[in-house]
């Protein structure tokens, strides 16, 4: 409970993603105001981001409840039937990974977005029947890690789309000052600053690494995390000072070693380092993207001069 107790319940003590947030409060609003759902919202961004966090937030703002669940935990065309039919009015229906949704079970939701309605045939053959029930109005927020796994007809759906971006090392710092308060625990603005710079712009990476750091500090000193204390855990966690962990770093040295730099295709850099496709893509390659160390061109994926120059190797011709 105490993971849970980190995650912010307003939207005011959400910190970060300013441009999100400055829509959504708007939209939220404007629902309360008119006594109306809130038009259905799909988050799309890297895991870790808090796409949960925000739908929570969400609910909580509009004053309603939240049924969470996700794509593939919904098997059958009954379960969602079953979820739907148990919404209140106005409630907010939270899927993870929307993109996973089987597409028969995708139908369903359809008419349940557009017009509030599940339609259910009933019988088979010449004489089934459809029939319409209706149900209570309520908000879909859906979440992927990538917008572009949605299908069209579903994407169009959704009435409001916000992207969540990588934090910057200022709000994860705050973040995790924040939680550091949260969880009783001293520290000082620099070990603060430490962690957040190795982060990787990820909200949850922060408070892991947090809560690795003041074991560390609990252990080896008085419990008080300093700037020593947090480097020291941090380089025992092999996490190094721009946040590249060991899996990150096995990325770039595979394609510099095995495939002289790249470029490299994802099915074989995933067989050649032991990592699922869906890991690197979703995981490893937007950080390491986002730094410069790797670009994506047509024939696959290379590593760059300043990704060379991070491992401390030579960039030959
Ligand atoms: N904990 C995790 N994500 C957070 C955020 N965006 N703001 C505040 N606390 C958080």
């Amino acid at each position: 409970e105490v993971e849970n107790s980190l995650r912010p319940k307003k939207l005011e003590d959400y910190i970060g993603q300013y441009k999100a947030k400055e829509k959504l409060k708007i939209f939220i609003d404007a629902a309360k105001i008119r006594n109306e759902p809130l038009d259905h919202v799909l988050l799309y961004g890297p895991p870790g981001l808090g796409k949960t966090t925000l739908s929570n937030i969400i609910a909580n703002e509009l004053g309603v409840n939240i049924r969470i669940t996700s794509g593939p935990a919904i098997e059958r065309q009954g379960d969602l039937a079953a979820i739907l039919t148990n919404l209140g009015e106005n409630d907010v229906l939270f899927i993870d990974e929307i993109h996973r949704l089987n597409r028969s079970i995708e139908e369903i939701l359809y008419p349940a977005m557009e017009d509030y309605a599940l339609d259910i045939v009933i019988g088979k053959g010449p004489s089934a029947k459809s029939i319409r029930l209706d149900l209570a109005k309520f908000t879909l927020i859906g979440a992927t890690t990538r917008a572009g796994l949605l299908t069209s007809p579903l994407r169009d759906r959704f009435g409001v789309i916000c992207k969540l971006e990588m934090y910057n090392h200022e709000d994860l710092k705050n973040i995790v000052i924040r939680s550091a308060t949260i969880l009783d625990v001293a520290i000082e603005h620099l070990a603060a600053a430490e962690i957040a710079r190795r982060s990787r712009g990820t909200p949850r990476i922060a408070n892991r690494l947090l809560k690795r750091v003041r074991d560390f500090a609990q252990v080896k000193g008085n419990g008080m995390i300093t700037v020593e204390m947090a480097k020291s855990a941090l380089e025992l966690l092999e996490i190094d000072p721009l946040g590249l962990d060991s899996v990150d770093r096995n990325i770039l040295f595979t394609i510099v070693e095995k495939f002289n730099g790249g470029p490299v295709g994802l099915d074989t850099l995933a067989a050649s380092t032991g990592e699922e496709r869906n890991t690197i893509e979703d995981v490893y390659e937007p950080y390491l993207l986002q730094l410069g160390f790797i670009q994506r061109t047509p024939k696959g994926r290379v590593v760059t001069k300043l990704g060379y120059a991070h491992l401390g190797l030579p960039m030959e011709g």
